[in-house]
């Protein structure tokens, strides 16, 4: 089994939406740029504002408790009424001429199938965006900033292919400082620990593109990109028994869960997707991501000595267009698109709402018990980028591979660079809560 290529089985099944030409109304509000108060409180943290988290959607903004001035209301005190909010998922992607921040030549970490460039990419201009939130500006990502906010620190990534793409724009943006040490425990290439000697702060990535118990039951199986056996109560002790001591978990997963699966509950199988036989009941894809989360997130709400923060990285849609995944479906553009111009739907907003409505309940539970959870959502600004997945170009033409199109993955450097943005913010956001505390 190839862990590169997640082949999005489903999209064999269900009608794929075109992203483009529907059209939501959406007022966009441009609010002056919001410096918060909270700046003082640091020395080398220029500029910091409160990150309203709620999702484009605005499913229960009441629920999602990560405003700081929600969460922290009695501790602020004086400074509670000077912080303003903005909710830095919503925007647009505008032209960034000082981008890219890296290239192929100045970073190593980037994974072969994710060089673009290298693979002759002919295009440059996906490289040269940046996510500006409605509501306030997007600091630049400085280095130097991240290292201070993370001095002494642990990040883990617990995911699939797409976390691995995450953690290596992270290295690549933090290149221009210093470059990390490899300090992996074992030769495993899916478990990776990476160590910045200076920061005396550590990376580490998790492999668990199902994040609970999973097997390979068979490499073909009906749609020949495997089937696999999902255990959807029983954790993946690969990650669930490292994490205890990590200041920061980041938990995705996304499209392998559109290859066949068997589920099991109790050690006995409940039902399955596209596994094609008769006496299994096809639950679909959203049963086991919802239940996959609900169990990821139980297991880290059990550990005892955890003292971290949790974040879910939400679900960042696949663009394949003009026919399925294997039936010739590609992602050629070249250009973001407006908010106004796309529209979450279908199995994307599905699979969506499911991690999210999951992760509400883990964070109320979380919350009793001293349990730290946040959203970085990025489903929307992903939706928006269907010009930054390698394509054809992340591998050579004669290349015989499963996801010859790649429209999952994305590009290094590219749009996947403002995850890193996010996560400093919120990082910051984290900082200055204990701070304040
Ligand atoms: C949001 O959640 C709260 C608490 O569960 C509930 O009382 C309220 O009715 C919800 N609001 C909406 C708009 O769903
Ligand atoms: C980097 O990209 C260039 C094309 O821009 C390519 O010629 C070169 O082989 C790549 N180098 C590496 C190390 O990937
Ligand atoms: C490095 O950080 C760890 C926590 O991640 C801490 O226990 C340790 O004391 C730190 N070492 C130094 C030399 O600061
Ligand atoms: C379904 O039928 C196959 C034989 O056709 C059998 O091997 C399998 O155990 C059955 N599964 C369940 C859950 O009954
Ligand atoms: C979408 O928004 C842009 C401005 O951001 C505007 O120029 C364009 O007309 C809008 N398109 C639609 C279909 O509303
Ligand atoms: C590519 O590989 C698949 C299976 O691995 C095989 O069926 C197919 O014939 C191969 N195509 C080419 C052009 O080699």
């Amino acid at each position: 089994m190839s862990q590169e290529l997640q082949t999005p089985t489903a999209m064999k099944l269900q009608s794929l939406e075109t992203l483009i030409g529907k059209y939501f109304s959406k007022a966009p509000k441009r609010a002056a740029l919001l410096l918060s108060s909270i700046l003082i409180l640091f020395t080398v943290i220029p500029l910091s504002f409160s990150i309203k988290i709620s999702s484009f959607l605005l499913i229960n903004s009441s629920l999602w408790g990560n405003n700081i001035r929600d969460s922290t209301a009695n501790d602020l005190g004086a400074f509670k009424e000077t912080i303003r909010s903005c909710d830095i998922f919503r925007g647009e992607w505008v032209p960034d001429p000082k981008a890219p921040y890296y290239t192929n030549t100045t970073c190593w970490a980037i994974h072969d199938h994710q060089n673009c460039m290298k693979y002759g990419r002919p295009d440059t201009g996906f490289m040269k965006w940046k996510w500006r939130p409605d509501e306030c500006e997007m600091p630049e990502f400085h280095p130097s900033e991240f290292f201070e906010t993370v001095r002494g620190k642990s990040i883990a990534f617990v995911g699939d292919s797409v976390a691995r793409n995450h953690m290596q724009s992270l290295i690549c943006l933090l290149s221009r400082v210093e470059y990390p040490v490899d300090a992996s425990i074992d030769s495993d290439e899916r478990f990776r620990r990476w160590f910045y000697a200076t920061y005396n702060f550590t990376i580490a990535a998790f492999w668990s593109p199902y994040l609970v118990k999973s097997m390979e039951a068979d490499h073909l199986g009906p749609a020949l990109t495997g089937l696999f056996d999902l255990h959807l109560d029983t954790f993946d002790d690969d990650w669930t028994a490292q994490i205890e001591g990590f200041d920061y978990v980041i938990i995705s997963a996304g499209h392998w869960f559109f290859r066949p699966m068997v589920f099991y509950e109790q050690g006995k199988v409940v039902g399955c997707y596209y596994c094609k036989q008769k006496n299994i009941t096809d639950l679909g894809i959203n049963y086991a991501y919802r239940r996959a989360f609900r169990t990821a997130f139980k297991a880290i709400n059990g550990l005892q000595n955890f003292k971290g923060t949790t974040f879910l990285r939400t679900f960042a849609p696949a663009h394949f267009e003009g026919g399925l995944w294997n039936q010739g479906g590609n992602c050629i553009r070249t250009k973001p698109v407006k908010s106004n111009e796309t529209k979450l739907e279908g199995m994307n907003m599905e699979l969506y709402m499911s991690q999210i409505e999951e992760f509400r309940d883990a964070e109320r539970v979380g919350r009793e018990r001293g349990h730290k959870f946040r959203v970085i959502d990025t489903t929307q600004a992903m939706l928006m980028r269907p010009d930054g997945h390698p394509s054809r170009f992340g591998h050579w033409p004669h290349e015989n591979v499963t996801l010859y199109n790649d429209c999952v993955h994305w590009c290094l450097p590219g749009p996947i660079d403002s995850w890193n943005s996010f996560l400093l913010e919120m990082l910051k956001t984290e900082v200055g809560r204990s701070v304040l505390r």
